[in-house]
């Protein structure tokens, strides 16, 4: 098991900090935040302190107070200065977050929210999927990536607090988000939107990198993942593992659930939900059902320990 510190790093950005904005996409989102809650509650404290006259204050007051004037200004013509500007600067402000096509060369992913993960693939600039992953997502640093947002099932909602507002996932509907993180480091996401039982355990994770190390990345992942063979890998294609899932350069194509090509490297397990280790592989396996109620992985319960071992061996190897 990992060490206390261990576990702390491998879930750092979780749970997603939502006032720590770390792009250009999140700040204005946080700014309009603040803005509204700090004007809210002055004008509440207002319209605290006229109920209070109201109540209980002296005849000259209250007759000023009930007044057609004090009706006129603070019933009318304020909240239609204070709503007008508030509308203007609120869409000036946030102008610029709505992605309507792809720009350049900008990198493109495409995040799919199915019950309860994320599926994430790669694209080259015209679209098509390059290589795939699960509930991660790896970007350079310092620039936009444009994400397209679908879903296989119901609505979701990905959200990556620090780097961009929400945006639902619509069967059937392709949506357009622009990320940007202008540090390296690791951002947690969570899914928005209620889509039925472990929807509270749809978590996510962005890496951000550097530009080298982003590259040093990507061309692993390029690379199928280094041919692991032994026990676990002929246990992973005798049990029915690989009807749902896909180990590129195995016979393992199922698609149905998260591809395992790299799971080794991946941060966490079951969705942003566990550190990733080999003992966290086994109890997922076995436990799946435990670890996140009602997920559509069944539990494997028909592995010796000694089997068990060897299959979480093998997906650890997976890099
Ligand atoms: Cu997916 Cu909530």
């Amino acid at each position: 098991m990992p060490t206390e510190a261990g576990l702390e790093s491998v879930m750092r950005g979780w749970p997603p900090p939502v006032l720590d904005p770390a792009g250009p996409y999140s700040e204005p989102v946080t700014l309009l935040a603040w803005a509204l809650l700090i004007g809210g509650t002055l004008i509440l404290l207002v319209v605290l302190a006229a109920l209070g006259i109201a109540l209980w204050g002296g005849g000259a007051l209250r007759r000023r107070l009930g007044g057609d004037r004090a009706i006129w200004l603070g019933g009318v013509a304020f909240p239609v200065v204070v709503l007008t500007a508030l509308l203007i600067w609120g869409l000036s402000l946030t102008s610029h977050l709505q992605a309507t096509a792809p720009r350049g060369d900008e990198m493109r992913v495409r995040v799919t929210g199915e019950m309860w993960w994320w599926r994430v693939a790669y694209l080259d600039a015209g679209g098509r999927a390059i290589f795939n992953d699960a509930n991660e997502l790896h970007i350079p640093a310092g620039q936009p990536v444009l994400l397209e947002l679908d879903s296989a099932d119901v609505i979701h909602s990905f959200w990556v607090p620090q780097l961009a507002g929400k945006m639902d996932m619509i069967p059937g509907r392709r949506n357009l988000l622009r990320i940007q993180a202008d540090k390296p480091g690791t951002y947690g996401g969570q899914c928005a939107e209620y889509c039925g039982g472990p929807h509270a355990l749809m978590g996510f994770v962005v890496i951000a990198h550097t530009p080298e190390s982003f590259a040093q990345w990507r061309a692993a992942r390029l690379a199928p993942p280094k041919p692991a063979g032994g026990r676990g890998a002929e246990l992973f294609l005798s049990s029915g593992c690989a009807a749902c899932h896909a180990i590129r350069g195995t016979a393992a194509n199922g698609l149905v659930g998260p591809d395992l090509s790299h799971v080794g490297s991946r941060r966490t397990l079951g969705a942003g939900i566990l550190p990733n280790n080999r003992g966290t592989l086994a109890g997922w396996i076995a436990d799946s059902q435990t670890i996140k109620p009602g997920n559509r992985m069944p539990d494997y319960k028909q592995f010796s320990p000694e089997e068990l071992n060897a299959v979480a061996a093998y997906l650890e190897s997976l890099k």
